[in-house]
């Protein structure tokens, strides 16, 4: 990997998982460190044990993101600490794998505000800095499940759709002033998603937060626009580009509906 040149990361959904696995990959390369989650008591454990191991300085700041003044709230709270983020990795998110009329729309509004409203704000309030610097990074966590429409998780899969698109917007505009915005696509990763999403994952073979993290990280210093993370998903993302939507619908329909309780 090449030499990382970023002095601190703001990482949310830092308490657990892929977000955890960034924390102890960018520890190991000196970078400080502001941690955000819900989990009080996960996020002490991580800060204590990665200052104690690693030396740099670690910060963490309990937020939910499904609220819409977190963001804000972060910005404010680094700004009277003076902390400079010049890469944010908005991480934290939730899915849900159901029928989509089992979940209520307080769910779903949560799952939207979470997995695009605290991105987009995160990015809006952090990224004036960035520019004015000439230099910062931005690694967005979208899905493989982005990559077509997935009926059965169909809200989760549309939100990491965004994502992408989002990200891949911003980084076309920012890119040449100094600014690299990655969107990563993991692929089933061993983390507590699959039991807040009641994913049903038996026979999915799976990738560990740990290779999610190092390869993301590998891809934003290539200044890469999205990485797909393991081969098998990089081929399997081929297929929605062959055939006709309406095959890649069914096909997907045909593979999620016995994966979804009644
Ligand atoms: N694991 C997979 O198979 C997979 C595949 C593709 C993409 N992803 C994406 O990877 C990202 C990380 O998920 P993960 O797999 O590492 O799952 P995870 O272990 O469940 O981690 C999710 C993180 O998000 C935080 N979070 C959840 N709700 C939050 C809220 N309302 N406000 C603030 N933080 C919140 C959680 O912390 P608290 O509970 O402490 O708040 C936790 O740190 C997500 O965006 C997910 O969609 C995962």
């Amino acid at each position: 990997m090449k030499k990382i040149h970023y002095q601190t990361a703001l990482i949310t959904g830092a308490s657990s998982g892929i977000g955890k696995a960034f924390a102890y990959e960018l520890a190991k390369k000196g970078v400080n460190l502001v941690l955000t989650a819900r989990s009080e008591n996960l996020l002490v454990e991580i800060t204590t044990d990665l200052h104690k191991k690693y030396g740099i300085k670690v910060h963490y700041i309990i937020a939910d993101l499904s609220k819409s003044n977190t963001p804000e709230l972060i910005f404010n709270e680094l700004k009277q600490k003076d902390i400079f983020i010049d890469l944010l990795i908005n991480n934290a998110g939730i899915g849900k794998w159901t029928n989509f009329l089992d979940q209520t729309m307080v769910s779903y509004n949560e799952m939207i505000a979470l997995n695009i409203n605290s991105l987009v704000a995160l990015t809006h309030l952090l990224l004036p800095k960035m520019l004015a610097n000439k230099h910062g990074g931005i690694i967005n966590i979208a899905s493989t499940g982005a990559l077509q429409p997935c009926p059965y998780i169909a809200v989760y899969c549309a939100t990491k759709a965004f994502v992408i698109s989002f990200s891949e917007a911003i980084h076309g505009e920012y890119f040449d002033k100094g600014i690299t915005v990655t969107s990563i696509c993991p692929g089933n990763t061993q983390t507590n998603f699959a039991k807040t999403a009641n994913a049903n994952t038996k026979g999915m073979s799976y990738d560990t937060p740990e290779k999610v993290a190092k390869e993301s990280l590998k891809a934003l210093l290539k200044r890469k626009n999205n990485k797909i993370i393991g081969f098998g998903n990089f081929m399997q993302s081929f297929i929605p580009r062959l055939l006709p939507r309406k095959t890649v619908i069914n096909i997907v329909k045909g593979m999620m509906n016995k994966k979804v309780n009644p």
